[in-house]
């Protein structure tokens, strides 16, 4: 059974990781989309609310598992017995980071291989982080994230 993980922070998930997750999903018998620690960046919403949403946005998908770890990527890889990374990449600015992540994940477990999906064209400009910014000044992000998001964030930025 060929296992790949779609590693990130979904801090929201975004249209972009959905139209990841649906791609990947059609290439193998299970995918994991994990939630897992981007020491680069500060978290808005909790691993619990992240999770949530992720379940919400994978539930039409019997194949795919949604979990959350705290550790190294490759850590979960082997412990779940999977081979390939999916990453999606928004255009070239991203591609050397990825590569780079590629790299250090193949060392840290030989044989774990990284395979990078062009973002679809509409949803190339997308980012949490720039949804975020639309939410927090009330904008309407119902064409950026799935509903279970967008019901997040409306909460999460009526609250503040
Ligand atoms: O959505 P992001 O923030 O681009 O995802 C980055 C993420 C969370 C996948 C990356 O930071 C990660 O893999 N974190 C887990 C710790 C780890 O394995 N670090 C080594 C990466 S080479």
């Amino acid at each position: 059974m060929a296992t790949a993980i779609f590693p990130g922070s979904f801090d929201p998930v975004t249209n972009g990781h959905l139209d990841v997750i649906t791609r990947a999903a059609g290439l193998f018998d299970r995918l994991i989309v994990a939630v897992l620690h981007n020491p680069n960046k500060s978290g808005t919403f909790t691993v619990q609310e992240r999770l949530g949403m992720l379940k919400c946005v994978c539930k039409p998908f019997a194949h795919v598992q949604v979990e959350a770890f705290p550790g190294l990527l490759a850590d979960l890889a082997a412990q779940r017995d999977a081979r390939v990374v999916i990453r999606g990449v928004r255009g070239a600015a991203e591609l050397d980071a990825e590569t780079a992540m590629a790299q250090v994940n193949g060392k840290l477990l030989p044989g774990l291989e990284t395979i990078l999906l062009p973002a679809a064209p509409e949803w190339a400009g997308l980012s949490a982080t720039l949804v975020r910014e639309v939410a927090a000044f009330g904008g309407d992000v119902g064409k950026f994230v799935p509903p279970c998001a967008a019901q997040a964030l409306q909460r999460h930025f009526s609250r503040q």
